[in-house]
């Protein structure tokens, strides 16, 4: 069956001070995951001139858990978009084939750094906007003690119903709209056949697991997700087998 690999990018150097949003870039650590990351995943998916040579070896991401329960239905289903901003792909210099694995990343420095070992000529790359993180409006680029000691009351509103609550402030989302942008993004991949790895962000990486493994929207908003961390996919008419990797550095 095929495989949908989900992770979040790298350590970014927001996430070493604890500031949200932004286009950070990722930190040393960061890029050692996204080395890590990119000889791992070849080991699934060698470039096509490779697959004959290529021998899977043990990596330094070792397995854990197991088996997810049935998926959601909490999703309103409706046929539109398809990802933007498209590079690789079929390329018209060279007629070398390419791996069967599509890497998805947002448009944030920080993931498009994740998937920078993986060649353009070898894998088919596509940066989706729809896969940028949830928009903070105003509060972009702060930390969350920022944000409550000059917003008290919207930090208040947001840690009572974080599902619903919209950020202020031009373009600021809550998880209900990007659950509602991620539409186009869930309907190709229950479409296509093909493998993908899919590297974006906190809130997208939260919505799109707990749509495959059926985790209730109201806990959807606090689903651990931590960095680091790969989660191996493979869809099944009822459900789907999930196996997650952690990067040990
Ligand atoms: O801190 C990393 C991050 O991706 C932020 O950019 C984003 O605002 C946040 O996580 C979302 O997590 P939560 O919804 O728990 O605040």
């Amino acid at each position: 069956p095929r495989t949908i690999w989900l992770t979040r990018h790298g350590e970014s150097e927001y996430n070493v001070s604890g500031r949200i949003g932004g286009d950070p870039p990722l930190t040393p650590l960061g890029r050692r995951f996204a080395l890590a990351l990119s000889k791992f995943i070849g080991t699934f998916h060698p470039p096509p001139d490779e697959s004959a040579s290529t021998t899977i070896t043990s990596t330094s991401i070792p397995p854990s858990s197991v088996t997810a329960p049935p998926p959601s239905s909490s999703f309103p289903r409706s046929t539109s978009l398809l990802p933007d901003d498209t590079f690789g792909g079929t390329d018209a210099t060279t007629s070398r084939p390419r791996s069967p694995l599509s890497i998805w990343t947002s448009t944030l420095q920080r993931t498009i750094e994740t998937v920078q070992h993986f060649s353009p000529t070898e894998y088919d790359l596509k940066r989706i906007k729809f896969l940028n993180e949830i928009y903070a409006g105003v509060c972009e680029n702060m930390t969350y003690a920022e944000i409550e000691q000059t917003h008290p009351a919207e930090f208040k509103l947001r840690a009572d119903a974080k599902l619903v609550y919209r950020y202020p402030g031009p373009g600021g989302e809550s998880y209900v709209d990007v659950i509602e942008r991620l539409r186009p993004i869930i309907i190709e991949l229950e479409r296509m056949q093909t493998n993908v790895l899919i590297v974006t962000h906190q809130v997208v990486l939260r919505t799109l697991l707990s749509y495959f493994i059926g985790v209730p929207l109201d806990d959807m908003p606090t689903l651990s997700v931590p960095l680091h961390t790969l989660y191996c996919l493979k869809p099944k008419p009822y459900g789907a087998d999930l196996v997650k990797y952690r990067f040990n550095p």
